[in-house]
């Protein structure tokens, strides 16, 4: 019915700690949508990564008009990204895309440690 899979990026350091950054995508067939059902799925997927996988900080993207791919990243938590892609051009035309993220600890990232 669809997938969360998650993309190694780099390795991080946050206030003096050593893990991974991940990047998430996520599919939904369409006759699923509005149940709840990614928004559950992605929460697992995040809580997952920090738990077991010494992520340390998560993040997702979408074409900036995916209002309701938005809306899953912030009820999971995610906040919009200081540091925002690019545009990016699709099947000849630019888009742009909109960057949320979130560290470990549930905070939006900040170069500033506790
Ligand atoms: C993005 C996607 C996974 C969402 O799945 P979903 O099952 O509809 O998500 P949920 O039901 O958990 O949540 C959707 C939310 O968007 C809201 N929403 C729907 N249409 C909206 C719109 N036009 N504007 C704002 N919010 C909208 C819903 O009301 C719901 O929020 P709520 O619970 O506060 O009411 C699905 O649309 C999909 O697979 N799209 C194609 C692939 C994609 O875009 N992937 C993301 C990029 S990696």
């Amino acid at each position: 019915m669809g997938i969360v899979g998650y993309s190694f990026v780099e390795r991080i350091e946050i206030c003096g700690a050593a893990g991974s950054e991940m990047e998430l995508e996520y599919y939904l067939l369409e006759k699923h949508w509005g149940r709840g059902y990614m928004t559950e799925a992605l929460k697992k997927a995040i809580s997952l990564a920090f738990e077991t996988a010494n992520v340390l900080k998560v993040f997702a993207q979408c074409h900036m008009d995916n209002k309701r791919s938005e809306r899953v990243m912030v009820k999971c938590g995610m906040r919009k990204s200081e540091k925002q892609p690019k545009p990016k051009e699709y099947n000849g035309v630019l888009k742009e895309n909109v960057r949320y993220e979130l560290i470990k600890n549930g905070r939006p990232y900040s170069p500033i440690c506790p």
